[in-house]
């Protein structure tokens, strides 16, 4: 369906979980505090897909939290799948406990997935995340590649200081294999204010400095770019420095089936309400209309909630 700015918007991010079994500095609070009593049952999560289906949404994302902590994964993949209009699932994961669940996730409907990784040092990972993990990823990254669940992309999130030296490394992926890195900008929001001050690092930076790269398309919020003949491409996600939200094609619903028009806005709706209305349709299209034009990260207007709680 056409937003009020002529967006249209197939792409619809159902968070699972707002637990998580990292504790990434960047979205995750740093305390051990984590409440997640309200969130949604499989059978609410398929009443919504089957809503928002209606209104031309094509394409889900699972995101968490981290996922792969719902026990009903499998079947809230498989409920999706059947739905009609649903083209496409996909899954953003830490990827720790992926390769176990892959081949049963793929054959229930799951077509790719995005995995983060921030850098391919052990110790600098445990560092990041809280956990001893980096091997787990770089297995789920083979075990994608070898159920040809392509192209993968690999999430980078941008830290100066911490992993501006290893970009060469991550480039290099490219180059031989179907991977799509995405240089992700740092997005201030909830608890990394303080964290984040020093460790910002523009993509601009990145695609200034490595001249190999060649810009290639663009596509919804990334820019892609591209070391000619190489087999994978990479990506910048930039909100800070361009910002790409005339071609946002995304909405997103939290763990507790709040709707949230932007990543980087505080208004949320119940969609749990919402599917109890005698027209649930109609008050979702009115809700539509009020989709914000774009987001103000640059007037330092930053949301109160981190984003292990929205799911990207
Ligand atoms: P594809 O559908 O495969 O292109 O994936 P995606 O980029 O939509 O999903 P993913 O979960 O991998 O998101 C990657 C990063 O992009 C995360 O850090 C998200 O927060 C960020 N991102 C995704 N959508 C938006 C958006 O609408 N606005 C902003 N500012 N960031 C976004
Ligand atoms: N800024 C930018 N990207 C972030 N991610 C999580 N928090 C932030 C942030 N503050 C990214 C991770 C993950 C994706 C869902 O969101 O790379 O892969
Ligand atoms: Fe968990 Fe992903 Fe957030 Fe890291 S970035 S804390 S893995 S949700």
């Amino acid at each position: 369906m056409l937003d009020s700015y002529s967006r249209d918007i197939d792409y619809l991010r159902i968070s699972l979980t707002d637990s998580c079994n990292f504790k990434c500095k960047y979205c995750s609070p740093q305390d051990n505090i984590h409440c997640f009593e309200k969130t949604m049952s499989q059978q609410q999560i398929i009443n919504l897909v089957k809503l928002f289906s209606k209104m031309g949404i094509k394409k889900i994302r699972l995101t968490g939290g981290e996922p792969l902590l719902r026990r009903d994964l499998v079947e809230i993949v498989r409920g999706i799948k059947e739905i009609d209009g649903i083209e496409e699932i996909t899954m953003t994961s830490n990827g720790l406990l992926l390769s176990e669940k892959l081949e049963e996730l793929k054959k229930a409907g799951l077509a790719r997935v995005n995995l983060s990784l921030d850098t391919f040092k052990r110790d600098k990972f445990k560092g990041i995340t809280g956990v001893d993990g980096l091997n787990k990823i770089l297995s789920a990254i083979d075990k994608l590649e070898e159920l040809d669940m392509v192209p993968i992309k690999i999430n980078c999130v941008l830290i100066n200081g911490f992993n501006s030296e290893e970009i060469g490394e991550f480039i290099k992926l490219t180059k031989d294999r179907k991977i799509q890195v995405r240089f992700i900008e740092l997005m201030t929001m909830g608890d990394n204010i303080e964290w984040g001050k020093d460790k910002y690092y523009s993509a601009e930076e990145v695609i200034n400095k490595y001249r190999e790269l060649k810009f290639y398309r663009g596509e919804n919020v990334a820019k892609i770019y591209k070391i000619p003949d190489s087999k994978g491409e990479v990506g910048f996600i930039s909100p800070n420095s361009n910002k790409f939200c005339s071609s946002c094609n995304r909405i997103r619903i939290t763990s507790e089936g709040k709707l949230k028009l932007c990543l980087h806005s505080d208004t949320e709706y119940n969609l749990l309400e919402v599917l109890e209305e005698k027209d649930p349709l109609g008050t979702l299209k009115k809700i539509m209309g009020e989709k914000p034009k774009e987001h103000r990260l640059n007037e330092k207007k930053y949301i109160k909630k981190n984003m292990v709680s929205i799911g990207g």
